[in-house]
């Protein structure tokens, strides 16, 4: 048992207990849904369950016992049994250097946890207390314009210094020591949004190291760099700079590498805090908070320094238009999970509102079911919030809360809160489930910073990101489970591998890609793939290189670009036409067979949509970006062909998404309402909903989310 230290004491009285609220029954209905894979690991071993709660800031209110203790109460009000500690709080647990005061934070902890709340302890490195900045500027991050940043802000940490290095790994460990055996607490939330790069000289000697360490020697890096061009030969290690605005950016191998070695930085740096925590008790799992849409690092990478991935999800809903905002933040649910192909958590959002937006929107009217079921239908095994309560002054303090500044229980917010809590209560046992997907989409970091960091062919707006959006709508309107892969991952158990704009052709993918149609998969390529090597280097001898074009059965002579108003028309032998735009590939059949031709200009009826039978498998080419009716009629075709699966047999309503987790006994099916209207769906046989009763047809209100599961024959 924990026991709680005399001193500094900040509630006046402390009523010992167990954790009786989460470890009560959980309600019984139906039986499916009490069923889980007892081989399927959890995340959090110590608490097994659906966590629901989010970022607890108490540190901001330790001259407020009477908040403190409203806190649990109404965290035990809005089924809350899961809280984020100390995510800033480096101020409160080191006041002076050298100097802690963990008791504030052991109190907390231990009460929550006799009230049945666990928590994930945070360690405080992204944001540096002032005395530290002060006292010590090396640590603080010089940005691309070499100007070196006041104290202020967070998430401005350099990297690098050995110093900041040290004290994160002093204040780790002395955490660690601390609470790793501390029976509430389950799991590392290391930092807080890792983010940025810094230019200043300690970085940039380790980039330089760490070129050394790839290109052994200069005469490789200025080959793999093609730095001859504009007599940019580098003949001294000392010479190479990270590239900024106003130096070096025409050399797109230095500018990718600097963004490689910048992801490579900031892993060792959370290694150190990794090592740090996991030395006290590796059995307790870390993570760290990821960003949507987050282009500065390759999220990929982290894999395997972390147990369990987080991320925190901030869509912007609006009064109208949120189908396609569902489908963009589904895809990024399902990055999160297929990064480690896993169940992942969702660290963060909001109950109500953001304050960082042009402008703060409410969710409407059932909203927070339909978005926090969303996560959990792609494979989160929580729904988490920024913050509990709301700050009182400084930045955030207009950012949604679960608790506002008003203080009851009696909001809307807080109602949709606690309902949501509840709901995840009675489907507890989809943790132990999973998504598992047929095909996968590669949607590659390392090509997308190649892509939009060439100079050509279209410099105002190349979109890599919406082509692969493009194709992953069309599957997610069919409610076909979908993986998110990048060029590093194993792709031999899919059925469907979608690989849009490949332009980047990393070392071993090639490999991977040609035993995958060989051994029958079957492959989408599109236009601007195999143009490069992993270097930034073109291929000789013709595109797609590196043997892909044999795959495709094409060579790929030249590219048009088209102007944002300009288009083209893909024509299929039975007449249907498609709108084309942006790219459109000239591309000549060597072996494949043309499906579809260009429509207009000079190439009006060469091929532009073709296919090609590889060994036991197919390889299908779309030379341009085509209208959203290409992606859905092709692959409503190919879904009939490779039988893949989908959660609905037929088509969901527009809008409604329908998603599916299951184990080796049970099937979820989860359906969100996103149209902004009521609608009825009808199931496929044997699902029942939570009470469990059969249901053969769903009625959706706007925004709402349901579940419901069936036992698999
Ligand atoms: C991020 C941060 C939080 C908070 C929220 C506000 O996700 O991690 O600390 O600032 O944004 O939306
Ligand atoms: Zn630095």
């Amino acid at each position: 048992m924990w026991f709680l230290k005399e001193k500094k004491r900040i509630f006046p009285l402390f009523k010992g207990g167990t954790a009786e609220y989460n470890r009560r029954e959980r309600p019984v209905g139906n039986r499916a849904f009490q069923k889980g894979e007892a081989a399927m690991k959890s995340l959090t071993p110590k608490y097994p369950h659906m966590l629901h709660g989010g970022d607890y800031n108490p540190d901001q209110w330790l001259d407020r016992p009477d908040i403190l203790e409203e806190d649990i109460r109404l965290m035990k009000e809005a089924h809350i049994n899961c809280v984020s500690v100390g995510i800033f709080a480096w101020a409160k647990l080191e006041p002076q250097e050298g100097v802690y005061d963990f008791d504030w934070l052991e109190e907390i902890i231990t009460r929550l946890y006799e009230n049945g709340i666990y928590t994930v302890l945070a360690t405080p490195s992204g944001a540096k207390p002032v005395w530290m900045s002060e006292q010590h500027p090396e640590i603080r991050r010089v940005q691309a314009n070499l100007v070196r940043d006041e104290t202020g802000g967070r998430h401005n940490h350099c990297y690098t210094s050995p110093y900041y290095r040290e004290k994160v790994k002093a204040m780790d460990t002395a955490l660690a020591q601390r609470f790793a055996s501390h029976p509430g607490v389950i799991l590392w939330h290391l930092s807080n949004e890792y983010g940025g790069e810094c230019y200043c000289p300690q970085c940039q000697a380790a980039f330089r190291r760490w070129l050394q360490e790839k290109y052994g020697t200069l005469d490789n890096l200025n080959h793999q760099w093609w730095t001859t061009f504009w007599s940019h030969t580098y003949t001294d290690w000392e010479q190479i700079h990270a590239p900024v605005p106003h130096g070096e950016t025409s050399v797109h191998g230095l500018t990718l590498d600097w963004k490689r070695f910048v992801t490579h930085q900031v892993i060792d740096f959370m290694k150190v805090e990794r090592d740090a925590v996991k030395a006290a008790d590796p059995s307790i799992p870390v993570t760290t908070n990821f960003m949507y849409d987050f282009y500065q690092y390759n999220y990929f990478k982290f894999k395997d320094q972390l147990d369990v991935i987080s991320w925190d999800s901030y869509p912007q809903w609006r009064n109208e238009g949120n189908v396609e905002t569902a489908a963009d933040f589904a895809l990024w649910h399902d990055v999160m999970r297929s990064i480690k192909g896993q169940p992942f958590l969702l660290m963060e959002s909001t109950p109500s509102t953001t304050n960082w937006t042009p402008v703060s929107k409410l969710k409407k009217p059932g909203m927070h079911m339909a978005s926090s079921l969303q996560a959990v239908a792609h494979g989160s095994n929580s729904v988490q919030y920024f913050q509990f309560r709301k700050s009182r002054g400084s930045t955030e303090k207009f950012h949604g809360a679960v608790v506002d500044h008003y203080g009851g229980s009696d909001t809307r917010v807080f109602r949709d809160v606690a309902a949501v809590g509840q709901r995840l209560e009675a489907i507890d046992a989809v943790t132990q489930s999973d998504v598992k997907a047929e095909v996968a989409l590669v949607f590659d970091m390392e090509n997308r910073w190649a892509i939009e960091g060439a100079a050509g062919p279209r410099n105002c707006g190349i979109h890599y990101a919406e082509q692969v959006r493009a194709h992953y709508r069309a599957l997610w309107r069919m409610g076909i489970p979908v993986d998110i892969v990048d060029e590093e991952c194993d792709i031999s158990g899919y059925k469907l591998v979608i690989a849009p704009m490949l332009y980047l052709l990393r070392a071993g993918f090639e490999e991977r890609l040609k035993a995958f149609v060989e051994n029958g998969g079957i492959l989408i390529g599109t236009y601007h793939t195999g143009l490069v090597n992993e270097n930034d280097l073109c291929y000789l001898g013709g595109w797609p290189g590196a043997g892909l074009g044999e795959v495709f059965g094409l060579w790929h002579e030249d590219t048009d670009a088209l102007w944002d108003d300009e288009h083209n028309t893909l024509r299929l032998a039975d007449g249907r036409e498609y709108g084309l735009k942006e790219i459109c590939a000239l591309i000549h059949p060597r072996g494949a067979q043309v499906l579809g031709t260009y429509g207009e200009d000079f190439y009006q009826g060469e091929a532009a949509l073709t296919v090609n039978q590889y060994g036991k498998g197919r390889a299908y080419y779309i030379a341009s970006f085509g209208e959203d009716a290409l992606y859905r009629d092709l692959y409503q075709k190919l879904a009939g062909k490779l039988s893949l699966k989908r959660a609905l047999e037929d088509l969901p309503p527009q809008g409604v998404e329908a998603c599916l987790r299951e184990n080796g006994e049970v099937q979820y099916l989860f359906l969100q309402n996103f149209s902004g209207r009521q609608q009825q769906v009808s199931l496929p046989q044997g699902y029942a909903s939570l009470e469990g009763e059969p249901v053969q047809e769903a009625s959706l209100a706007p925004y709402d989310g349901q579940v419901f599961c069936r036992e698999k024959r």
